[in-house]
This record gives structure tokens, C-alpha cells and sequence, in this order.
């Protein structure tokens, strides 16, 4: 399929919505993206004609559900190209693929050893550290940014050391849409004897990533970044890595055997996966992939860094306006203030105009602390977007500026 944006924007119903009588232009893609109706469908389809617990049951249907499910982990396996299918864990998300990997380092930790985080990360990706830090005895240590947002490569090799256990990273920070030259940083940590997580949940959309290739640790990202849908993500580990680590939940289907005298666990992947899982998600997660994968991902990184090259030449001639994190390697995601304006404030009268972007911390406080400002407004682009909207983002911006100023 060439890209043809007329006929993807028509995959997504919710586009053609109204909100305050004004078309819909949606800019709050890094927070979730929409869904496409082949998507949505898979989701119908499944209550619809597959509804059964999976794993569990010889009778037919649930031997159509969990062929369903198990073929959308293939599917992820194949488009991040995991070696084997047992390396991709189905969890509820990015905070739970790092939840797990950080619990399971609390057994490993030892008092003094060191974990090193970028300053630029979102939440999810330094408060379950600081979590394993306070009960190991272990130390978290800051890599930090420069005022590009970009992190300073040559403070990595002086924080690397002996006891360093693991560098834990994003792929492309939330906040600003920078990308982390992430090859390099593995290959860094690597040499220092240390582990790499990347949080890729800002990444997986918009770049197409090969977690082999890479050779990273661990990898996590979240279907909904990926027109999938909320509530099921992935942790990609290598096989010798999640085997050494314990489980986080424990549970029905993570278990081999459960005696009251001791249990024993199931493996990879079902050790992580206690509980009835969120069958209609890894489904609809697969779904999600497949209609990635008709479009091309390069395709996709091609028409929005289009959209960003535009976005960025027009705001920027908007008097007073800063953006942050304006560098080449970047998704398409502009983060920016006006000198006088609050960030809540333009959001809302952009809101009224019926232009979604978000505003605030973004869940990244450090960020937000290292800029010295209350929070930014966030435009961040996805491939079903267009310049005639990012036109009326730029009018409505200044517009917001005569108001307010
Ligand atoms: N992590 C999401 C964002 O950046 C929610 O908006």
C-alpha cells in the first residue's frame, strides 16, 4: 500500500468528529494514538465469535482464542525481530514491562551497586529504580541533558563504572520527541559490563526497531503509542536475562506446579504472565501491527518527520515562542512555550478551537525542573495528520496570543 493519506485518515473513524462544533485535530498523539478501524474490529471480532479464557481449555473455542493471541505475540516477535517468541512478555503496558524488570533486579541488586538514569526520562522510568534502590542499598545516578535535550554521551563514560548494574533509558523522550542515540549507549553499557533497558514506548511507532540489532537487554513499549489498545504492551528481554529473573506476580498460568510445601514456575513467557491476560488487547495488539505493517514504518518516519520539518518552520514564527528540544533527531512531537503564557492556558483556548494537545509536565517533572518551567505545550504529530491541520494549529496559536497577551 503506497501512503495515501486521504485513504488512512479514512481508517480512522474517530477523525471525522466534531468537538465544540470545530473539526477534531488531534495532537495528542504521544499520549495515545488513535485507532483504526481494522483494529477496532479485531476487537469486536474477538467478543464476538472468540470469547474464551486461553491456555486453559481443550474445547474449541478456547483453542481459537489462544491460537489468536499466541499469533499476535509472533507478530510483535517479528516486528521488533526478537530471536524467539518466548522473549516478548504481554504485559498492561510500559510501566509494567519496567515494573517487572525492576522488581526482579531487587534479588540481584547489591548494596552500593549503581543504576544509571537519563534525566529526560518519563516517570515510569525512574521511580520503580528509585523503588529497587531503597530496598537494595543501591544507587541511582543521573545522566543528564544538555540544553537540547539531548544526553551528554561524554558524562555516560565518566558515570560508567565497576558497579554499574544497569543503564535505563528512553528510545525517544515523551517530553521532547528527542531520540537517544540508543546504539551508542548500549554499546557503552555493554562494554562497562552493565545491562540496558530502553523505554521504547515513545519510539515503536515512529521508528522501526530491531531489538537483535541492537542487542539490547530489555526493551518495552505499549500498543496504544501504536494504534493498538490500552492496557496490554511488551517487555522484550533476552531469553538468559528473563530466565534469571524471578516473577513479578504471582498466579495462575505462571506456575508448573503448586504444592503447599513450594511451587514451581512455568517458563518464558507465561512466567511473567500470571492471571487471565488481556486477551482482546494482545489480539487487538496484533491487529495493530499488522496494519503498521501495511503501511511501512518507514513510510510512516518519512511523512511525519514531513510534518514536523513544517510544524517547526511555522510556529517558530510566532513571536516569543521557544521550543524545546529543537534538534534533527527527533519524532514528530514539538514541545513549546510563549514568553507571558501559561501552558494550561493556550492548551485550553486551543481546546476551544478543537485542537487536542497536551499540556503540563508530561510526566516527566525532572524535565520540566531542568528548564525551570511549569510544563510545555505538547503538538505531537502521528501519520494521519495533515499540514492544512497543522495550519490551523499555527492560526490558533497566534490567535491564543492576541487573546491572551
Ligand atoms: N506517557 C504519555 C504522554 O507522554 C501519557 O503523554
Amino acid at each position: 500500500m503506497g501512503f495515501d493519506i486521504d485513504k488512512i485518515r479514512a481508517d480512522f473513524p474517530i477523525l471525522l468528529r466534531q468537538v465544540h462544533n470545530k473539526p477534531l485535530i488531534y495532537f495528542d498523539n504521544a499520549a495515545t494514538s488513535q485507532k483504526p478501524k481494522a483494529v477496532i474490529d479485531a476487537l469486536v471480532h474477538y467478543y464476538t465469535h472468540l470469547n474464551a479464557n486461553i491456555h486453559r481449555g481443550v474445547h474449541a473455542l478456547s483453542q481459537e482464542a489462544t491460537d489468536a493471541y499466541e499469533q499476535a505475540r509472533d507478530g510483535v516477535k517479528t516486528f521488533f525481530n526478537a530471536q524467539f517468541r518466548e522473549e516478548i512478555i504481554f504485559t498492561a503496558g510500559t510501566t509494567h514491562s519496567i515494573n517487572i524488570v525492576a522488581h526482579g533486579f531487587r534479588s540481584l541488586l547489591n548494596p552500593g551497586d549503581e543504576i544509571i538514569v537519563g534525566q529526560a526520562e518519563h516517570h515510569s522510568n525512574i521511580v520503580p529504580w528509585q523503588m529497587a534502590c531503597d530496598l537494595t542499598g543501591a544507587v541511582l545516578k543521573v545522566l543528564p541533558i544538555d540544553d537540547n535535550g539531548q544526553l551528554q554521551l561524554d558524562a555516560l563514560q565518566s558515570l560508567l563504572g565497576p558497579k554499574t548494574q544497569l543503564v535505563v533509558v528512553n528510545h525517544v523522550s515523551n517530553a521532547l520527541g528527542t531520540i537517544n542515540p540508543i546504539e551508542k549507549i548500549i554499546e557503552m553499557a555493554h562494554q562497562a559490563g552493565a545491562k540496558v533497558l530502553i523505554d521504547g514506548a515513545q519510539a515503536s511507532s515512529h521508528i522501526q526497531v530491531d531489538v537483535s540489532a541492537l542487542n539490547v537487554d530489555f526493551y518495552t513499549t505499549s500498543a496504544h503509542k501504536m494504534c493498538g489498545p490500552t492496557g496490554v504492551g511488551m517487555l522484550y528481554g533476552k531469553k538468559e536475562l528473563l530466565e534469571l529473573l524471578p516473577p513479578y506476580q504471582g498466579g495462575g498460568e505462571m506456575i508448573k506446579e503448586v504444592y503447599f510445601q513450594g511451587t514451581t514456575y512455568a517458563g518464558l513467557p507465561h512466567k511473567f504472565e500470571a492471571g487471565t491476560p488481556n486477551i482482546a488487547g494482545g489480539i487487538g495488539f496484533g491487529a495493530a501491527i499488522e496494519y503498521l505493517n501495511e503501511i511501512g514504518l518507514d513510510e510512516i518516519a518519512a511523512y511525519e518527520h514531513d510534518l514536523l520539518l513544517y510544524a517547526t518552520e511555522e510556529l517558530k514564527q510566532v513571536q516569543g515562542l521557544r521550543i524545546y528540544g529543537d534538534v534533527p533527531l527527533k519524532t514528530a512531537v514539538i514541545s513549546f512555550n510563549i514568553e507571558g503564557l501559561h501552558p494550561y492556558d493556550v492548551g485550553t483556548l486551543l481546546d476551544q478551537m478543537g485542537i487536542a494537545v497536551r499540556t503540563g509536565q508530561h510526566c516527566a517533572q525532572p524535565v520540566m525542573d531542568f528548564y525551570g518551567i511549569p510544563g510545555t505545550v505538547r503538538a505531537s504529530f502521528a501519520f494521519y495528520n495533515t499540514k492544512d491541520e497543522i495550519d490551523t494549529l499555527v492560526k490558533g496559536v497566534k490567535r491564543a496570543v492576541n487573546m491572551l497577551l
